[in-house]
């Protein structure tokens, strides 16, 4: 499967007027968003002020109810293999709640956002025990997500987002519950991501990585309704 080439001169993530409610909650307001490839953003902004929200429609979990979302040139809401793809592939999502698959070990949970690739069952168990070891987390291959700590399935939902060195990463709270030296090794991940050209679009109430941020927004601002 070949790898779209990195193309900086497309946003790598282009929001333009999306608003999306659940029933009687406006989750989001008219919001428009451009991040520039390999662009690090921390995403800021209160409780409830659809930052989650806003991830999820980037991940194509969700589909807006008006507006246009463009993730790399390609734009998002039309069912296709290919946006399936964009999505497992060139997109990771490091989820608030970890969303870690509880009856699988670490291991396995790093190694199943592999299964669409081109990586052999070998290689998606080195890559996967390659990123635990990085996150300090080798000891913990073998276990299941119940039997871990916070920090530990923050790490390991961390690992299976960044397995497939996606071009744009999603990461909603990653460091939260991370102490300074798991919050570095994190970091440091990141870093690395960055050099490859990667995006990363990060929500974050953590000064640590607001630090880290080429750039830091407020959820507030990008809305266009509340000018
Ligand atoms: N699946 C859902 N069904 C109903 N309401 C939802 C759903 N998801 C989010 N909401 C509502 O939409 C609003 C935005 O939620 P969202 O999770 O995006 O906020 P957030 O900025 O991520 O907050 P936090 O900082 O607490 O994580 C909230 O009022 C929330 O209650
Ligand atoms: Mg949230």
């Amino acid at each position: 499967m070949s790898r779209r080439p990195l193309d900086s001169s497309v946003p790598a993530i282009a929001v333009h007027d999306v608003s999306k409610r659940y029933g009687r909650t406006i989750a989001l307001d008219h919001v428009d968003l451009e991040v520039a490839a390999g662009e690090f953003v921390v995403l800021t902004g209160p409780s409830g002020a659809g930052k989650s929200t806003l991830l999820n429609l980037l991940a194509a979990l969700e589909k807006p109810d008006t507006g246009t979302i463009f993730v790399r040139g390609h734009r998002l809401g039309r069912r296709s293999r290919h946006l399936n793809r964009l999505r497992r592939v060139e997109v990771g999502l490091v989820f608030q709640l970890h969303n870690l698959i509880p009856r699988l070990t670490a291991r396995e949970n790093v190694e199943a956002a592999m299964f669409e690739t081109h990586r052999g069952r070998r290689q998606r168990t080195a890559r996967a025990d390659e990123l635990l070891e990085r996150l300090d987390l080798a000891e913990r291959a073998t276990d299941r997500p119940p039997t871990m700590s916070g920090g530990e399935r923050q790490r390991a939902a961390i690992a299976r987002a960044v397995a497939n060195q996606p071009a744009v990463l999603l990461a909603d709270e990653p460091s939260g519950s991370l102490d300074d030296h798991s919050a570095q090794l994190v970091f440091d991940l990141f870093d690395e991501m960055r050099d490859g050209g990667a995006t990363i679009l990060a929500v974050s109430h953590d000064s640590r990585l607001e630090q880290r941020g080429s750039r830091v927004i407020s959820i507030a601002d990008l809305s266009t309704s509340a000018a």
